[in-house]
């Protein structure tokens, strides 16, 4: 099926949108090692989500629903799952990866699998670290399936290869649930949610950032230069025999869902709020992105709930300016390339972005479904090895664009075909459903 886009007349008001994914799988997935339940507002009605709910059911977690996206997350006596029962997370990553370091930590035993395009995305990266802390897991040439056999874990040091918080996330949910201590090094930053949660559920976890300081300049002693004294820019450290309480988490919602509606403003020149959003620092790198391409950006109400940072986002657009991307920068914008590129194609001048292979290895491969798509827009953009190169330009034609069965995908594009000066279409539009369910709803909220 497809779903016919035309282009906005208008754009404006406020919305909220649904809790954060990230946020949300950490939950479902933490009730099955808690000790008390966990009460969750703010749980997103996604495909994703509903994967990690299923497989904390099956490890004996009971789910009850209180109300509307309010669930209490009643943990079994002791985790258990029959041998080798096959736990199938759908597409969703995140279910995949930490699961697979939780039951690494345990004395059980399941085989992860999933659908076709979560059966091509690299599994190495756990497998790995995971057998070197003492578990068996038999992966399927690098890919699901994989046979998770829990084993008593040692003590274990990590300095991450890959900037990966599902990766970083396995590892400590092993620490946790085989009682042994995890030390995690990163150099790149990733999103903290894990540990800003397991802190807020009682656990005992330490977190480290490591400042840079000024030592004299080697080529010039009467100048002074930044040098990080480390090679890694943030430790974590979880205590051994750590345990989860439990307790209430309130989930914001999704920036990274929310970012597709302040693109809209972006590039109409127009206002858009979004009401109790996520504002974790590891993040909001897109909100920086809108402003260094010249958007306004305001935030009101900023508190902190369940250890997360919030507050009410308003976007304003203007005369957007091509902006370089790499490095952390392109790090912190991980889930949001898709509707940074698309932004790029609007602004003016070219728009490098660098360091970002990790996108050939999403939902999709996001660096050639955009390339794809803005090509369909008539735009010139370029695939590298590790990024793209994109032509900004005025009077961008609609196109028929192709979802590529990946959510942020069709997301970014039927954002694109709002701007654009032509009708558009877009296949698989439900792939929404991955995420945000209510992506067009909320869509036809701010447009007319
Ligand atoms: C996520 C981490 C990121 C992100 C994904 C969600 C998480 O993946 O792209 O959408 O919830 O930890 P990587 O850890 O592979 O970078």
């Amino acid at each position: 099926m497809k779903r016919d886009l035309k282009p906005a007349r208008k754009i404006g008001g406020a919305i909220s949108v649904p809790g954060d994914k990230s946020i949300a799988h950490r939950t479902a997935l933490m009730s099955i090692l808690s000790n008390g339940p966990i009460d969750v507002s703010g749980f997103p009605d996604n495909a994703d989500c509903a994967a990690s709910l299923r497989a904390a059911e099956s490890f004996g977690v009971t789910v009850e629903k209180l109300a509307d996206n309010h669930v209490r997350l009643q943990p079994p006596d002791q985790p258990n799952i029959e041998a080798e029962t096959i736990v199938d997370c759908g597409n969703s990553g995140t279910t995949t990866r930490l699961l697979a370091g939780l039951v690494a930590g345990t004395d059980l035993a399941v085989i992860l699998s999933g659908d076709e395009s979560l059966s091509s995305r690299p599994m190495k990266r756990i497998v790995e670290p995971l057998t070197a802390m003492g578990a068996e897991l038999i992966d399927s040439e690098g890919h699901l399936p994989i046979t998770v056999r829990g084993r008593k874990l040692l003590p274990f040091e990590y300095q991450m290869p890959v900037a990966s918080a599902q990766v970083k996330s396995a590892l400590l949910l092993a620490g946790l649930a085989a009682g042994c201590s995890v030390t995690i090094r990163e150099e790149f930053i990733t999103r903290d949610h894990t540990e800003l949660m397991l802190r807020h559920l009682g656990t005992n976890i330490e977190i480290r950032e490591i400042k840079p300081i000024m030592e004299p300049d080697p080529v010039d002693p009467r100048k002074k230069r930044r040098v990080m004294p480390e090679s890694f820019r943030k430790e974590i450290i979880l205590g051994a025999r750590s345990k989860l309480t439990g307790g209430e988490i309130d989930i914001p919602g999704d920036i990274s869902t929310a970012a597709f509606y302040f693109a809209l403003a972006a590039l109409s020149g127009q206002t858009v709020t979004v009401t109790d959003v996520g504002l974790n620092p590891t993040r909001t790198a897109f909100l920086d992105y809108l402003k260094a391409i010249g958007c306004k950006v305001e935030i009101d109400n900023r508190l902190i709930v369940s250890g997360e940072v919030r507050g009410d986002v308003t976007v304003t657009g203007g005369e957007l300016k091509a902006r370089k991307i790499a490095g952390e920068t392109t790090v912190g914008l991980i889930d949001e390339i898709p509707i940074v590129a698309v932004l790029a194609a609007f602004s003016e001048g070219e728009t490098v972005i660098r360091d970002a292979a990790e996108l050939r290895v999403k939902e999709s491969n996001r660096l050639e479904a955009i390339a794809h798509n803005l090509r369909a827009m008539s735009v010139s953009c370029g695939v590298l090895e590790d990024g793209l190169i994109i032509e900004g330009k005025k009077d961008l034609s609609g196109g028929d664009f192709v979802s590529f069965g990946d959510h942020r995908i069709a997301m970014a594009f039927a954002i694109a075909a709002q701007g654009a000066v032509g009708p558009s279409t877009i296949d698989n539009p439900e792939v929404v459903d991955i995420s945000c369910p209510q992506f067009f709803e909320l869509l036809d909220q701010i447009t007319q």
